[in-house]
C-alpha cells in the first residue's frame, strides 16, 4: 500500500490555491494531514474542507517540518524564500511560480506527457506556465507520430491568470466603462474592458515579452525538443474572466492529415476534440470554464508549410494551466513514491 503524505497548500488563499483545494478533493489525493498557508494578511482565515473547518495559518519556516508535500501558488519570490526550507526538512515542492521552471536540476512537468521527469527531482517540480500547459496535451501525441519541426502559437489569455487583483480590475473597469465613467487601471498597463492588450508580462530584450518566452522555453523542456527548433509565440490578455485560447500553426517532419490529426488527438488523454464545422461545432472559452479537457477545434491543414497543421485550442487556466497539473503531479509522485 502506498504511504499517505503530509500536505500544505502555500498560498491557499489565493485564485490557484483554491481550485488546488477543491481538485484535492474532487481527485481523493489520500493524505494524512494537510494545512493550508498564506502569508500575514489572510491568516487566521478559515477554510472549509471535506466535512472540517481548517483555520489558514502564516508561512514560516517551522511551518514546513513533518510535510511531505508543498504545493505552492504564492508567487515567485515565496516560493524562492521557502524551497530551501522545505527541502532542508526533507518535503517536496510542487511550485506554479515561474521562480525554477528553466532550472536544470527541476522538473518541468505536464502529467502524462512527461511523468519520466520526475524521477529526476531532488526536492522541487515545477509547473509550467498556464499557456504552455494547455498546449504540451494537444502537441505531445502529434510530436510522437510526425516530429515537430516548427511551431507558431497566438494565445487569447483570460484576466485570472495575473490573480485575484486582475478579476477585480475586469469587473470594476467594466462597470465604469458602462457607467461612462473613469477608470485608473493598475492590474494591466492598459484599460482591459472591452479591448484586447498585445503584452503579458515584461518585455525582454529581443522584443518578445517574458510570457511569450516561456512557451517557447517551456514547451522545448517538457517536449525534448532541440535548442534550435523555431517557435514563435505573441501572447494577448482579453477580457474574458476564465479560458485561455490560443491558434497553434504546426510544422512537422513528417506528412500528417487534418484526419490523422483528428484521430490522434481524440484519443489522446485530458484531449477532447470538438470539430464539425459544418454544423459550427468548435470550441469557445465557454466550453473550458470550469472543466478539466483541453478541447481542441478548426483542426486543418496549414496553407504556409509543407507539412503543416492548424488548429484552434481551449482549456480553463485555472485547471489544466494552473491548479489541474499542480494535483496530478502530487497523485504521480505519491503513486510513483517519489518524496
Ligand atoms: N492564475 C493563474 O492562472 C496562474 C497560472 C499558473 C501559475 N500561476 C502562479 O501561481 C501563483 C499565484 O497566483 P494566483 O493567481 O493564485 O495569485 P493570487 O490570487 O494573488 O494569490 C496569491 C496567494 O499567495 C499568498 N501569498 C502571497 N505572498 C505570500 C507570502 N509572502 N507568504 C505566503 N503566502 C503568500 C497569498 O496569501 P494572502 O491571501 O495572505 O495574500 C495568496 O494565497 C503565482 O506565482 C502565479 O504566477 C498562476
Amino acid at each position: 500500500m502506498t504511504r499517505k503524505p503530509n500536505i500544505a497548500i502555500l498560498g491557499a488563499t489565493g485564485v490557484v490555491g483554491r481550485e488546488i483545494i477543491k481538485i484535492i478533493n474532487e481527485l481523493q489525493i489520500k493524505f494524512n494531514e494537510i494545512k493550508f498557508l498564506s502569508s500575514a494578511k489572510s491568516a487566521g482565515k478559515k477554510i472549509e474542507f471535506q466535512g472540517k473547518e481548517y483555520t489558514v495559518e502564516e508561512a514560516k519556516p517551522e511551518s514546513f517540518d513533518n510535510i511531505n508535500i508543498v504545493l505552492a501558488s504564492a508567487g515567485g519570490s515565496t516560493s524562492q524564500k521557502f524551497a530551501p526550507e522545505i527541502v532542508k526538512r526533507g518535503g517536496v515542492l510542487i511550485d506554479n511560480s515561474s521562480a525554477f521552471r528553466m532550472d536544470k536540476d527541476v522538473p518541468l512537468v505536464i502529467a502524462h506527457v512527461n511523468d519520466d521527469d520526475l524521477r529526476k527531482h531532488k526536492g522541487i517540480i515545477a509547473n509550467p506556465n498556464c499557456s504552455t500547459s494547455q498546449l504540451m496535451l494537444v502537441l505531445k501525441p502529434l510530436h510522437e507520430k510526425a516530429k515537430i519541426k516548427r511551431l507558431i502559437v497566438s494565445t487569447y489569455q483570460a484576466v485570472s491568470g495575473a490573480g485575484l487583483a486582475a478579476i477585480n480590475e475586469l469587473t470594476e473597469d467594466t462597470k465604469a466603462n458602462l457607467a461612462g465613467k473613469t477608470f485608473e487601471n493598475k492590474a494591466f498597463k492598459k484599460p482591459i474592458s472591452f479591448n484586447v492588450i498585445p503584452q503579458i508580462d515584461v518585455f525582454t530584450e529581443n522584443g518578445y515579452t517574458k510570457e511569450e518566452m516561456k512557451v517557447a522555453n517551456e514547451t522545448k523542456k517538457i517536449l525534448h525538443l532541440p535548442q534550435n527548433l523555431p517557435i514563435s509565440c505573441t501572447a494577448v490578455r482579453v477580457p474574458v474572466f476564465r479560458g485561455h485560447s490560443e491558434a497553434v500553426d504546426i510544422e512537422f517532419e513528417k506528412e500528417m492529415s487534418p484526419e490523422e490529426a483528428r484521430e490522434l488527438l481524440s484519443n489522446s488523454f485530458g484531449v477532447k476534440v470538438i470539430d464539425n464545422i459544418e454544423n459550427y461545432e468548435y470550441p469557445t472559452t465557454r466550453d473550458a470554464d470550469g472543466v478539466d479537457p483541453v478541447f481542441v477545434g478548426r483542426i486543418r491543414k496549414n496553407l504556409a508549410f509543407q507539412h503543416g497543421i492548424s488548429l484552434w485550442c481551449v482549456a480553463d487556466n485555472l485547471r489544466i494551466g494552473a491548479a489541474l497539473n499542480t494535483v496530478r503531479i502530487c497523485q504521480k509522485i505519491i503513486e510513483m513514491e517519489l518524496y
